[in-house]
């Protein structure tokens, strides 16, 4: 596998880099004081509340909230993941993307150049099987399954007849041939050490990635038979939780996805296509993950969880939409069909037609509506008790959900229903110690320290690491010690390849809440206001050490450094 991109890469990539140029390009930027400006491309507006800034090397939208690096802007606007953003970038920039690594192992990149290349020979070779006359039972059950000729070509379907060794005679002639078969899950070995296919006697839909790359296959019995599906293990082509059947196809279909429908079965997928609506896409027979709806996120705004009524299938909704939690940033809407009990998006569109069906989808409830009515189902609001479990169970799920609009009206929602006011106070969960929220922000002299340093990270040096009140117990200090870390260690930052140095991050949340603290942003805090900050810092924390080790004198003896400490103390507060 391709190691870790090097942070210093990441550094050079956006030191060459210039944001302005990168997005001026793609949105029109005036010049408007020090910054640039537009109408925001995240969210509509008719005022521009978007602003680029050179000196950071970053935007940040005041309207929606939307902020980041080159990489982050990339990312957001041209849909792509966090690697492919800098692949990009480094494209653009004429340099190589280096990783962990290279130079060591064996060059990681033709390898699986190699197993790209063969997959795509076995999905042809699977087509190409399926117009064999020994196929005719095939197509003849994908006929009366009602899926048009075309529709097969474009889904790419295919099929291997019954025996062992299809593909192993095809493409598995060398030795380095079988080893590539194998990694990629196309044929596996038993315990007598006899090899053969992994897929037999089974249509063949082959899973594309969203650049249109077939990384596995899911195999269907013809008719009855176990297991239903099979599909590729996990190859380091194929993870199945970071990939959705159908979003190549989908993507190809569509010049601008609004709506993604996330359906259950690769055939839903081919039918829903079928009928007119080609933005559906399948989770691979897993659990829906966050890396899914992310990347589906990256594709459209709006992604609606269509599932079976059933009782399985209500759980599955339900555990969707809460890995869905994290990545419902402002402009991205989630909503939840539960279909009738026993249907299928497949049954449903060929019993009641594409007009019918889409209805269904319009009228699909919204995330907030459908995480409300659910819990209201489990836990009574009509009692006290029953208000504190619904407050238990819904205050960490809705924890999770990024800072912004859409967290705020959700935490308004749950405290009128709960009859809780001031719900960002409450400790419903002790034991659980998570990073600093943005509604528990240290107080307010740290948190303008930390907020210059991340504007104007050149403040930092100005300060030293090792000062003694970087390690008094202030909530907050410890945020502000590791940032003080990162920009003494690499003096250049600017604020762009700072904040990309938290990405993912414990840290990540409160120094982006604190980063977006707007008066910063709009005016420059001048360097004695931050010296200001510091001493007022170093003040706070000496009387706060003094007083603790006064308080320590009453009850015990103290040692001799800290006697010392002590008159220094004294010295210093009188
Ligand atoms: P379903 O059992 O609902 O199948 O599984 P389906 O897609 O409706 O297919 P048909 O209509 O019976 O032919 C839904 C999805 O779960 C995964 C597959 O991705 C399937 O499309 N699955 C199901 C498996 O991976 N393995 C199985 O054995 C069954
Ligand atoms: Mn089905």
């Amino acid at each position: 596998m391709a190691g870790r991109i090097p942070q210093h890469f990441i550094d050079d990539l956006l030191a060459r880099t210039d944001i302005v140029a990168l997005i001026d390009a793609l949105v029109p930027l005036k010049k408007k004081g020090a910054n640039y400006s537009a109408c925001c491309p995240f969210h509509n507006e008719k005022t521009p509340s978007f602003t680029v800034s050179q000196d950071k090397q970053f935007y940040h939208c005041f309207g929606c909230g939307a902020n980041g690096s080159a990489i982050g802007f990339l990312m957001d606007f041209s849909h792509l993941d966090f690697v492919e953003a800098i692949e990009d970038l480094a494209s653009m920039a004429g340099v190589e993307v280096v990783r962990e690594g290279d130079g060591q192992q064996a060059p990681p990149k033709k390898q699986l150049t190699h197993l790209y290349d063969l997959n795509e020979k076995v999905n042809h070779f699977y087509q190409q099987l399926l117009r064999k006359p020994e196929s005719s039972i095939a197509v003849s059950y994908l006929k009366r399954r009602g899926l048009s000729g075309q529709i097969a070509r474009l889904f790419q379907i295919g099929y291997v007849p019954t025996g062992w060794s299809h593909v192993l005679d095809k493409f598995g002639e060398t030795a380095s041939q079988r080893t590539l078969l194998q990694e990629l899950g196309l044929i596996v070995s038993n315990d007598n050490n006899k090899t053969y296919d992994r897929f037999r006697e089974r249509i063949i839909f082959p899973i594309r990635n969203k650049k249109g790359q077939t990384v596995g296959f899911g195999g269907r019995v013809l008719d009855q038979g176990e297991p239903k599906y099979l599909n590729s293990p996990e190859t380091p082509l194929y993870h199945k939780g970071r990939e959705v059947y159908g979003l190549y196809e989908a993507l190809q279909a569509v010049n601008k996805i609004q709506r993604l429908v996330l359906v259950e079965g690769y055939l839903d997928v081919v039918a829903l296509h079928e009928y007119g609506m080609p933005n559906a896409v399948a989770a691979l027979g897993t659990a829906i993950t966050k890396e899914q709806i992310e990347l589906l996120f990256r594709s459209a705004p709006e992604v609606v969880i269509c599932m079976d009524g059933d009782s399985a299938g209500q759980k599955a909704a339900w555990r969707a939409m809460v890995n869905a939690l994290p990545v419902l940033r402002s402009g991205r809407q989630m909503k939840i069909l539960l279909l009738p009990t026993g249907e299928d998006p497949d049954t449903l569109i060929r019993a009641e037609g594409a007009e019918a069906f889409s209805q269904r989808v319009i009228n699909a409830v919204p995330l907030s509506d459908y995480f409300f009515d659910e819990l209201s189902k489990k836990y009574a609001l009509s009692t006290l008790e029953g208000r504190a479990i619904y407050l238990e169970q819904a205050k960490p799920l809705l924890d999770s959900v990024p800072d912004g609009v859409f967290s705020s009206m959700m935490f308004q929602k749950l405290s009128d229903l709960t009859k809780v006011e001031r719900l960002s106070n409450t400790k419903v969960s002790p034991k659980m110690k998570r990073p600093l929220r943005a509604d528990k922000k240290p107080p307010s002299v740290i948190r303008h320290v930390i907020t210059s340093i991340i504007h104007q990270p050149e403040l930092a040096k100005k300060l030293s690491t090792e000062e003694l009140w970087l390690s008094a117990d202030v909530p907050g200090m410890s945020v502000l010690k590791k940032l003080m870390g990162i920009v003494s260690a690499s003096p250049e930052l600017t604020t762009a390849m700072l904040l990309e140095r938290y990405r993912g991050a414990e840290d990540e949340k409160i120094i982006q809440s604190l980063f977006q603290e707007e008066r910063l942003m709009s005016s420059e805090q001048s360097s004695a206001e931050f010296s200001g900050a510091v001493q007022r810092l170093i003040q706070q924390s000496s009387e706060q050490r003094l007083s603790a080790l006064l308080e320590k004198s009453r009850s015990s003896k103290l040692s001799s450094s800290e006697l010392e400490e002590l008159t220094e103390l004294y010295k210093i507060n009188s």
